[in-house]
């Protein structure tokens, strides 16, 4: 619902005392908004955005024999199970296998339980696709069924699928399929995915081996083996220009667990996964082609980063470093190759997408400064640079040490600054990139958020460290990308960070997105990042400049279509309200809309109160001059018709 609202009376009268700015807008514009401004970046794993429900679904990467290798995993009704290696394999990928023994004098199905990441979402309204495969060893006599269901916390089958099988007739692997409907949606997420064996009594002992279990609820514009519905959606609700991946931090801790972009494409079973920097294993089964999918299902582009060289073991040395810039040649030409010039290209045609996917910026290696030997400077980002320039004159890439320090040579065009700070410092430093040089250099904002009050333990996860964001960072962080704005002739893009957190599974606080097995919760950086995204125009108009040690911020940009929309953001990070007098050089329609995200300091979305800040939309008198009242801890978003 929308009110007209006379603002400049309503708010007069209860901010005599506020803190009064003019701006003057001045009607040429400076210089253009890119389409790449604000967008994501990625670095998680499974068990969020990529949809496959069934955790630890290929034991990849765990010992056999070991309870760990059983995460997730658990036996239903007295069966024996174990994660053996000693069976012939499903695929060399997928080493390990599942054996599930029937205990003898079964009672009733017997078999093996899943518990998803922290649950698994059961609706009515959604077909499941459930898959895996199986075989019996050679002399096996079972005969009886197999069967498939989503169990309900109370032990009520939700639904379910069967065949019939008789052992010795299934000693190679065979895969099972099925679509799953359930017969309602379970009260709680607490279900479980349960296959069983159902062989009568005179199956006792017998065993089966499983591998690759997979269970998808139907995924963001129906890809399969594609992205959860509701994430999915959140992202693409901000029109986002780019999606930076696969890290960040998950590019690789390690050498040989480094992301390696040819472990991550074709059939699922081919797929080995590997240790992910977050602690946990990752499927890659969100792998590089359902990356760059889902990149052009949004409307994105990616910012791709390759992998540079460098685990936290040390650096690889200079002259074993050239496999590496091949393999990211490789990497890059899947994406971007000719198939009838490069085998990864050709490989991507043969997956489905012949024609070349939008390329324009690489980033070589994540946060470089943090090796300590130097090595990025002295060797990696030469010999990387050097070589993939040469290779694709027409890529832009980007260089991860501190900006400008050190000096890298050959000297880049695209540095990414990442900052992690205290609300204050996000406003204090709104006018940072007004100073830098205009000299054909370029800065991606690749991760920055407002993550404690306390300067001096900014890391340490004391009281002061935000658990979700909280409105005086996120409009700390609003203020800041007013800053980007007025730069955006030398700021390409920025992205919050970090994205994504399972509520029941986590890393790091603050992020942007929350989500549990069911719920996602949207905070308020996010509502943040989704105003001025939404609201980004095409080209910044100069006015009046906020005061730079001050706490309110603003900007104004247009479209360019002639008679466009202009846009005005104003950010209060201040504790008291603040008027702004608004003068535009041209005439604009009388009737404008606004939309206002405001919260008291300390005011944060969590899973019990998710809809704490919100924003609020309504329409408002506006002329060529006019006022406005943006409330202490606000982000506005003011939309105007340029008549
Ligand atoms: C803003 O406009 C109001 C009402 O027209 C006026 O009282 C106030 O002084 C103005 N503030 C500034 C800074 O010009
Ligand atoms: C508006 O901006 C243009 C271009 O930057 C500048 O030449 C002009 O002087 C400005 N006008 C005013 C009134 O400040
Ligand atoms: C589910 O299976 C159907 C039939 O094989 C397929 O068309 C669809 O893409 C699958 N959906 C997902 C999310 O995998
Ligand atoms: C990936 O490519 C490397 C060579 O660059 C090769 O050794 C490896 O076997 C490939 N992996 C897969 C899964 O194809």
């Amino acid at each position: 619902m929308r009110a007209l609202l006379p603002l400049v009376v309503s708010t007069l009268a209860i901010t005599a005392m506020a803190a009064s700015f003019t701006v003057t807008v001045n009607g040429t514009s400076s210089h253009a908004i890119p389409s790449t401004l604000y967008g994501f970046m990625f670095e998680s794993g499974d068990g969020g955005l990529y949809a496959e429900l069934l955790q630890n679904r290929a034991f990849q990467q765990v010992t056999a024999g070991t309870s760990s290798a059983l995460k997730a995993w658990s036996a239903v009704n007295g069966a024996e199970i174990s994660v053996v290696s000693n069976t012939s394999p499903l695929s060399s990928a997928l080493p390990n296998s599942l054996q599930v023994t029937i205990p003898s004098n079964p009672s009733g199905a017997v078999g093996v339980a899943n518990t998803g990441y922290s649950g698994i979402n059961v609706q009515q309204s959604w077909a499941y696709n459930a898959s895996f495969f199986f075989k019996f060893p050679a002399g096996s006599t079972f005969v009886g069924q197999l069967t498939a269901s989503l169990v309900g916390s109370d032990g009520t089958t939700l639904a379910s699928s069967s065949i019939s099988v008789t052992g010795a007739q299934k000693t190679q692997w065979t895969e099972f399929a099925a679509t799953l409907k359930p017969s309602k949606t379970a009260s709680n997420v607490n279900n479980k995915f349960v296959v069983t064996l159902n062989g009568g009594s005179s199956s006792g002992g017998q065993t089966a081996f499983f591998s690759m279990f997979s269970l998808f609820p139907p995924t963001f514009k129906g890809r399969a083996n594609g992205m959860r519905m509701d994430l999915a959606q959140a992202i693409a609700d901000m029109n986002p220009g780019f999606w930076r991946f696969p890290g960040g931090n998950n590019l690789g801790a390690s050498i040989a667990d480094r992301w390696i972009w040819n472990n991550t494409v074709g059939p699922l079973q081919e797929r080995p996964g590997r240790q992910g920097d977050w602690g946990y294993v990752n499927t890659d089964g969100l792998g590089l082609k359902e990356y760059l999918d889902f990149i052009e299902d949004v409307g994105m582009q990616p910012i791709m980063a390759v992998w540079s060289g460098f685990s936290f073991a040390g650096p690889v040395s200079s002259t074993a470093i050239q496999p590496f810039i091949q393999e990211a040649i490789d990497q890059i030409n899947f994406v971007i190759g000719d198939p009838s010039q490069s085998a990864a290209a050709a490989l991507r045609a043969s997956l489905g997408h012949p024609e070349p996917y939008e390329l324009n910026y690489v980033e070589i290696g994540n946060e470089d400064f943090a090796d300590n030997s130097g090595s990025y400077a002295s060797y990696r980002w030469k010999d990387f640079v050097t070589t993939l320039s040469t290779t694709f004159p027409q890529l832009n890439f980007i260089a991860t040490s501190f900006v400008n320090d050190p000096v890298l040579s050959p000297k880049t065009k695209f540095w990414d600054a990442h900052d992690y700070n205290t609300p204050s410092w996000f406003f204090e430093n709104a006018f940072r990139f007004d100073s830098f040089a205009r000299d054909g250099t370029k800065y991606f904002e690749g991760e920055y958020a407002a993550i404690n009050t306390d300067a001096s333990n900014l890391f340490g996860n004391g009281p002061t460290r935000f658990s979700f964001p909280q409105m005086q960072g996120s409009t700390g962080e609003a203020a800041y990308m007013t800053g980007l704005e007025r730069n955006a002739d030398i700021v390409f893009a920025a992205s919050y960070a970090p994205m994504l957190q399972n509520v029941n599974n986590f890393q790091w606080t603050p992020n942007l997105i929350s989500f549990d097995a069911a719920n996602v919760y949207l905070s308020s950086s996010y509502y943040v990042q989704k105003m001025f995204s939404l609201a980004k125009g095409t080209l910044y108009l100069p006015s009046t400049l906020p005061s730079s040690t001050g706490s309110v911020h603003w900007s104004v940009t247009r479209s360019s279509s002639s008679g466009g929309q202009v846009f005005i953001k104003i950010a209060n990070a201040g504790s008291s309200a603040a008027t702004i007098n608004i003068s535009l050089p041209f005439a604009v329609s009388t009737t404008g809309s606004v939309q206002v995200l405001s919260g008291a300091m300390t005011a944060s979305n969590t899973p019990t109160a998710p809809q704490t800040v919100v924003p609020k939309s309504q329409s408002f008198t506006a002329s060529q001059s006019f006022s406005f009242n943006a409330a202490a801890f606000s982000v506005n978003v003011l939309t105007l018709q340029a008549s």
